[in-house]
């Protein structure tokens, strides 16, 4: 049964957060981590990543091809013991249904975890963009959550 539970959390739940999941996932061992991500919107549930996601994976060895889109809840605080959002608008979303400063201090920024301690850096929306802005997006992911996994595995 894994002990800790770490959520990704952006708009739609099938560009950036479906990329940290799988990348996280995949430099944890899973009898003792578990990785999930969800979406503040609400557009998406149900879906797969959006197909850029699924192949820039694809290109560094990822597949996150069956992942589903699902909604953020405020049971979510409860589940997991890490919460991270991609940007200002998913971090204020998220706040905004927490009840406690217990549940306030789980929430932090992806890309805060590098050089950026409380900077609040976002990782931009890459859904407007082009195959570099998804590749862009893997990379500051895969560093963020390289950080992450050697921070968790202390
Ligand atoms: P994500 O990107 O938040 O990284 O999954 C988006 C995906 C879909 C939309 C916006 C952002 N959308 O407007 O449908």
């Amino acid at each position: 049964m894994p002990s800790t539970r770490i959520l990704m959390v952006c708009l739609g739940n099938i560009c950036r957060s479906p990329l940290a999941e799988g990348v996280l996932r995949s430099m944890l061992d899973k009898d003792f981590f578990e990785v999930d991500s969800a979406e503040t919107a609400g557009y998406h549930i149900g879906q797969a990543p959006d197909n850029r996601s699924i192949l820039v994976a694809k290109k560094y060895g990822i597949d996150i091809s069956s992942l589903k889109g699902r909604i953020f809840t405020p049971e979510d605080f409860d589940k997991f013991d890490y919460i991270f959002v991609m940007d200002k608008s998913n971090y204020k979303d998220i706040l905004s249904l927490a009840k406690s400063e217990k549940q306030r201090e789980k929430v932090s920024f992806l890309l805060d975890t590098l050089d950026y301690p409380m900077e609040m850096k976002e990782l931009p929306d890459p859904y407007y963009g082009s195959e570099k802005d998804f590749i862009f997006t893997y990379l500051e992911i895969k560093k963020a959550c390289k950080e992450i996994a050697r921070k968790l595995q202390l």
